[in-house]
């Protein structure tokens, strides 16, 4: 089978490594904090060319301790997109505050920054772009409707270490961006994992205590916190796949290339802003036939994927909350899939791809 994404196959080529660092701080028992857990933040915050950062449980985490940090609360409304991966949602929801779904745009789908500004009300208090499949939002617009307005700026950076817009990284244009370590992202944990990027040290001094009990050192809770640090065993892992991440990014351009060349010309395929480097977390592709296309992928052994069959506010829970026409959004749904895209997929496994795509492809 050729799957998605194929962890086994990383694994394999850092195996050594993982296990006599794991073995290294079991010996000294270094679970949670210490120096492995601060070595990968100050690693992850310097590669980020940042300046503030924190380790954290998992980009649901980041999400919600990074709203709490700038102070989001039940009167306030947070304009998000409605594709994304739920966890978005839920922290928004978590916080007591209200999401305001904007429709994205049909070329990166991503946020249509283009519609933000009709969405703004008085609760409107921040918003979140979510850099999608890898991709980066159009930061520049989004980042001067938030001046203008006085919103704070959360970057969803979960599916997008190391993509950049006019050069800068993601996570790193807003007052925070988070991302996620989830297994199977462009730099995943052997678990759960998240992070925060900060643009002020007060607000990362707040996260921080947030992540552990309320406190920066022993016994010293300041503030009513969670149990949400990111593990020892955890960060040390990242810290090896960190020094593969910019090798691994390009391999996934190359690979997202060559897709393009057999697909664009014929199919919808994302385009990403000529302003954006992308680190395709995901290659997307728009067909009109996708459930023969992936029944005929998976008798030929390939694996598929759908992100996401539905858009959060067609979510049980969500459902009633949606007061905009998201008509991108929702045309999408049935179209998108997801086609193998990792750096390890390898070129004669991807010709296999492209070839079992093409004789039953419609778009
Ligand atoms: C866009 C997006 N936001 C947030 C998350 C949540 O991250 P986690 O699964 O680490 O909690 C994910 C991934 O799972 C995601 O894709």
């Amino acid at each position: 089978m050729i799957p998605l994404c194929n962890l086994q196959r990383q694994y394999k080529s850092l195996r050594k490594e993982i296990l006599s660092k794991i073995d290294e701080l079991s010996k000294k028992s270094a679970y949670i904090g210490g120096n492995y857990v601060s070595s990968f933040e100050n690693d992850f915050v310097k590669k980020n060319r940042a300046q503030y950062g924190t380790g954290c449980a998992s980009g649901t985490s980041a999400l919600f301790i990074a709203l709490k940090s700038l102070g989001i609360s039940s009167k306030d409304e947070i304009i998000v997109p409605s594709h994304t991966f739920v966890a978005t949602v839920e922290a928004i929801i978590h916080t007591g505050a209200t999401p305001v779904f904007v429709d994205i745009n049909p070329v990166d789908y991503t946020i249509n920054s283009q519609l933000i500004k009709k969405a703004i009300t008085k609760r409107t208090k921040a918003i979140i772009p979510v850099h999608i499949y890898g991709t980066m939002c159009d930061m520049e617009t989004i980042s001067s409707i938030a001046k203008q307005y006085n919103l704070k700026l959360i970057e969803d950076s979960a599916q997008s270490h190391f993509a950049s817009f006019q050069g800068t990284f993601s996570g790193t244009i807003g007052d925070v961006g988070t991302f996620s370590f989830y297994p199977g992202k462009n730099m995943g944990a052997h678990g759960d994992g998240g992070f925060m990027i900060f643009k002020n040290e007060k607000d990362l001094e707040i996260a921080t205590r947030l992540t552990n009990h309320g406190k920066l050192k022993k016994f010293d809770h300041e503030l009513v916190g969670y149990t949400d640090r990111l593990d020892a065993i955890q960060a040390t892992i990242l810290s090896i796949k960190l020094k593969k991440i910019f090798e691994w990014s390009s391999r996934r351009r190359k690979l997202a290339k060559i897709y393009d060349n057999h697909f664009s010309k014929n199919f919808k395929v994302i385009k990403p802003s000529p302003k954006c480097t992308p680190v395709y977390h995901l290659y997307v592709v728009e067909v009109s036939n996708r459930d023969e296309v992936m029944e005929t992928l998976q008798r030929d052994n390939i694996q598929t994927g759908i992100h996401y069959p539905d858009p959060v506010h067609l979510l049980k829970p969500y459902k009633k909350l949606n007061k905009n026409a998201l008509p991108i959004t929702e045309k999408i749904r049935n179209r998108i899939l997801s086609l193998p895209l990792c750096p390890e997929l390898k070129d004669k496994e991807q010709k296999k791809v492209i070839d079992s795509f093409l004789k039953i492809a419609e778009p």
